[in-house]
């Protein structure tokens, strides 16, 4: 039993990429695979010969974008998660969130930076760049006066931004495996937003998992949850981030294709409460993706 884990990566998410692999290596490892890491630092990184089948440990640009999966499928070489398609569309916000409004499923209103000659509507808003992960490049804008700044900030990570509308609610993740929804987790910063630093600081936020909602309500984010899984095409695995506003609806922000595997994320700890441990949900990507 071979695998090759593929990590690291060029983008700004590197570091977290390189903590994801070290996880899933280290479990893959204790499962009783031959395993083979591989830094990609951009697309002229070398496979090893033996290759049947990658484990894809890499988030962000070229890992999660499409590329990297673009580029094994070319070579028919298996691999983990969603396929190049659906990679694409669920790393682009502005192409996956207008497809989620083509698709009925509520995700906050936006505009692009730039398109508009006359702002649709005004602040609060959270500025995003279109293409970029774990909360690098967000900026929160309260009045005009700080939205250039906030622009010229989060354009440094991707010449596409977006302004979505602040959303206040409960913020919630939904794991997905096995065109299942695990259950749900709940996030609460201590200060401020879930932004990196408050993803990435053990102890920097508390995690409720499963989340205290009412029946209905988990019924209702999970079946969103699952319903923008669907529309992007994704498959195998992946994490939708909600926010639960206080009328119930339950708003998508974006679907992570390779969500993180670090001690403090997210989709080990939903799978934990669905009784899987780590080493058993790796397990289980690696059956659902080559098996
Ligand atoms: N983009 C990070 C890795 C996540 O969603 O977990
Ligand atoms: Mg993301």
């Amino acid at each position: 039993k071979h695998i090759t884990v593929l990590k690291g990566g060029p983008s700004a998410e590197r570091q977290i990429s390189l903590k994801t692999a070290s996880a899933v290596e280290s479990a893959l490892c204790a499962l009783g695979y031959e395993l083979t890491a591989v830094d990609v630092i951009n697309e002229k990184f070398e496979l090893p010969e033996s290759t049947e089948i990658c484990f894809l440990c890499i988030h962000g640009t070229f890992g999660e974008d499409g590329q990297i999966q673009r580029l094994l499928m070319r070579r028919g070489i298996p691999f983990t998660g969603s396929d190049a398609a659906s990679s694409e569309k669920a790393f682009d916000k502005v192409w996956s969130k207008k497809l989620f409004v083509q698709g009925g499923i509520p995700t906050p209103p936006f505009f692009v930076v730039g398109e508009e000659k006359k702002l649709p509507f005004g602040p609060p808003y959270v500025i995003k760049p279109s293409r970029q992960g774990s909360s690098i490049g967000v900026e929160f804008v309260y009045t005009m006066e700080d939205f250039e700044e906030a622009v010229r900030k989060s354009k440094q990570f991707d010449h596409v931004v977006i302004a979505e509308t602040l959303i206040k609610g409960r913020e919630l993740t939904v794991a997905i495996l096995d065109n299942k929804a695990l259950p749900i987790v709940e996030i609460k910063p201590k200060k401020g937003f879930y932004d990196y630093q408050n993803k990435y600081t053990k102890g920097a936020s508390e995690y409720i998992c499963p989340a205290l909602l009412t029946k209905s309500q988990v019924e209702a984010v999970q079946k969103t949850a699952l319903d923008a899984f669907h529309v992007l095409g994704c498959s195998i695995y992946g994490r939708v981030d909600i926010i639960l506003s206080e009328n119930g609806v339950p708003w998508v922000l974006e679907i992570n294709t390779i969500p993180g595997m670090t001690e403090t994320s997210l989709f080990p700890m939903a799978a934990k409460a669905a009784g899987l441990n780590f080493a058993e949900l790796c397990e289980k990507i690696v059956e659902l993706s080559f098996f």
